[in-house]
């Protein structure tokens, strides 16, 4: 396995062990950061951690994380580091957050690793080598994406609810279509990435909730499009199976209207 990739899913591990010492633990203090967004001891005990370990491993690479910002390195490689993505579920006991790291080379997105520490379930790829799921018991297996490519029957993941979306990406999601089901998190790109949903939007988000499916849902056989939201330091994603892509794109980018 490529030296990073198993780093990656080591640095996972270790990093979820941390966040259960504090999951679901009444005393969690939850502090306010300045862009408003929650954080904890376990947002920062889980960065620190990996940060660590690749400066140990591979002290000339770059890292970007959420909590603790850019390390510039000389090396071409650049980590990019969410140590918990889905803050609010965790600090409300909701086991559906994860780690999410990714390394990129000079070619652009290399690797991309998703855990899921309170359910146990991680998936990982690597560019040009597939995506993997490791459940939380039994061995990895590659894994591929639904071929859906109608939205009826669809299954579409958001996070939080559509507060955000204006027409006619609220009227679509209050229409029924499509059945549309929330709080996703981390938990939403396993759930994509292994065949048991179609599609997800994502919004107002930043490269490190994103970096890792840049490379695991195209390997999963999936499509991915990041926008940088109008007049906002935030982007939005859609993230779908190929046949559903062009169409979800179509029906609330283009239109200019929507997304971002
Ligand atoms: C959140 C997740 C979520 C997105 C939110 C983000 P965080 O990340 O990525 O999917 O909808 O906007 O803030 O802040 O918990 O790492």
């Amino acid at each position: 396995m490529d030296i990073r990739l198993d780093a990656a899913i080591r640095m996972a591990q270790a990093g979820g062990k941390i966040t259960l010492d504090y999951f679901n633990r009444p005393d969690l203090r939850v502090e306010t950061k300045a862009d408003l967004s929650p954080v904890t001891a376990a947002d920062r005990a889980v960065e620190q951690c990996l940060r660590d370990r690749i400066r140990e491993a591979f002290p000339e690479d770059g890292i970007v994380g959420e909590e603790y910002g850019v390390d510039a390195g000389t090396s071409g490689y650049t980590w990019t580091i969410d140590p918990i993505d889905g803050t609010k579920s965790f600090i409300h006991g909701v086991p559906l957050y994860g780690l999410l790291i990714a390394c990129s080379d000079v070619d652009g997105p290399l690797l991309g690793v998703v855990y899921v520490p309170a359910l146990g379930e991680m998936v990982y790829g690597i560019r040009g080598g597939g995506a993997f799921y490791k459940p939380s018991s039994g061995p990895v297996r590659p894994v591929t994406m639904r071929t859906t490519e109608t939205l009826d029957r669809t299954a579409m993941v958001l996070t939080s609810g559509f507060e955000w979306a204006t027409s006619p990406m609220k009227d679509f999601f209050m229409s029924g279509e499509t059945m549309v089901r929330t709080w996703g998190d981390a938990y939403a790109w396993i759930l994509l990435t292994t065949g048991r949903a179609d599609a997800m939007i994502d919004h107002g988000i930043k490269e490190y909730d994103i970096a890792p499916l840049r490379v695991i849902i195209p390997e999963a056989g999936g499509a991915i499009s990041v926008w940088q939201i109008p007049g906002r330091d935030d982007l939005a994603a859609i993230v779908s199976t190929k046949g559903l892509h062009s169409q979800l794109v179509t029906r609330f980018v283009d239109d200019g209207v929507s997304l971002p």
